[in-house]
């Protein structure tokens, strides 16, 4: 009998981004990839709609993975249904993603920090809280994109991006003033990550990008850690469940490179 999976969500391909760093310190887990994408993108959804939907989709995942623990991995998600989740599924631990402020702030020499989130996120309370909590001696400025998420859905199943549409994405997270000018820019996506080559290339000058991924997954390493477990590998397969039902023929190449088979249920 294989142990309980680490169940990894968020509204498309962004978790994949924390899965690969997952999977690579906890090789002895199984993982159940949850793709909401008949939720995508989770960017324009309002707040409680979206608390509602997520919270009530868990009870069915709980019940058929019967996971060690969940992975919220979107940021847009998470900022808004960590407390609803934890009280309503109190014997589940959860792992959230939120956008790595703190660490910008601790990192920057120039001062200047930006963070690309979606919409959503740079709405939240909980974004403008961590700015105040921990990022109140620089200057933050806030991007949320309309579009940089679907260009990432893009570019991962398809293999194409429109680098001019990138471009015009990050434009505003460059910012100079006074003779300085931003050195980091946080990834509080986790769609991002995927197109960071891209915005490296299309950048009006270099920063340090942050992506929290692996200190993520550290995070949910050090909570399964602590629950029972066999040392041994898997002897199941890692699955991916999309909300949808029918994901087309590039969802379902992409999830089998990443090493992930349709869960039949
Ligand atoms: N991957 C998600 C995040 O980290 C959101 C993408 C979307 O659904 O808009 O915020």
């Amino acid at each position: 009998m294989s142990a309980e999976p680490v169940l990894v969500f968020d509204s498309g391909i962004g978790g994949l981004s924390v899965l690969r760093e997952a999977r690579v310190i906890m090789p002895w887990r199984r993982f159940v990839y949850v793709a909401d994408d008949a939720g995508f993108p989770y960017g324009r959804w309002e707040e409680e709609a979206l608390r509602d939907r997520i919270v009530a989709l868990f009870a069915g995942l709980i019940e058929r993975h019967n996971p060690a623990l969940a992975l919220i991995a979107c940021n847009t998600a998470s900022t808004i249904v960590l407390p609803a989740l934890r009280q309503a599924y109190p014997d589940l631990p959860f792992v959230g993603t939120v956008p790595a402020i703190k660490p910008a702030a601790e990192r920057t020499r120039s001062g200047l920090i930006s963070v690309l989130a979606t919409p959503g996120t740079v709405k939240r309370q909980y974004t403008r809280d961590l700015i105040r909590d921990y990022a109140d001696k620089v200057h933050v400025r806030l991007v949320g994109s309309e579009h940089l998420a679907g260009l990432a859905e893009t570019y991962m199943r398809n293999g194409f991006v429109d680098e001019a549409a990138v471009q015009a994405e990050i434009e505003p997270c460059f910012v100079s003033q006074d003779g300085r000018k931003t050195d980091i820019v946080v990834l509080a996506c986790t769609h991002f990550p995927f197109l960071v080559n891209r915005m490296r290339k299309m950048a009006p000058w270099p920063v340090d990008w942050i992506d929290p991924a692996e200190a993520i997954a550290r995070r949910a390493l050090a909570i399964v850690d602590g629950l029972p477990v066999g040392g041994a590998l898997p002897d199941a397969k890692d699955t991916v469940v999309f909300t949808s039902g029918g994901p087309d023929l590039s969802a379902q190449r992409l999830m089998h490179g990443f090493g992930l088979s349709q869960d039949s249920g």
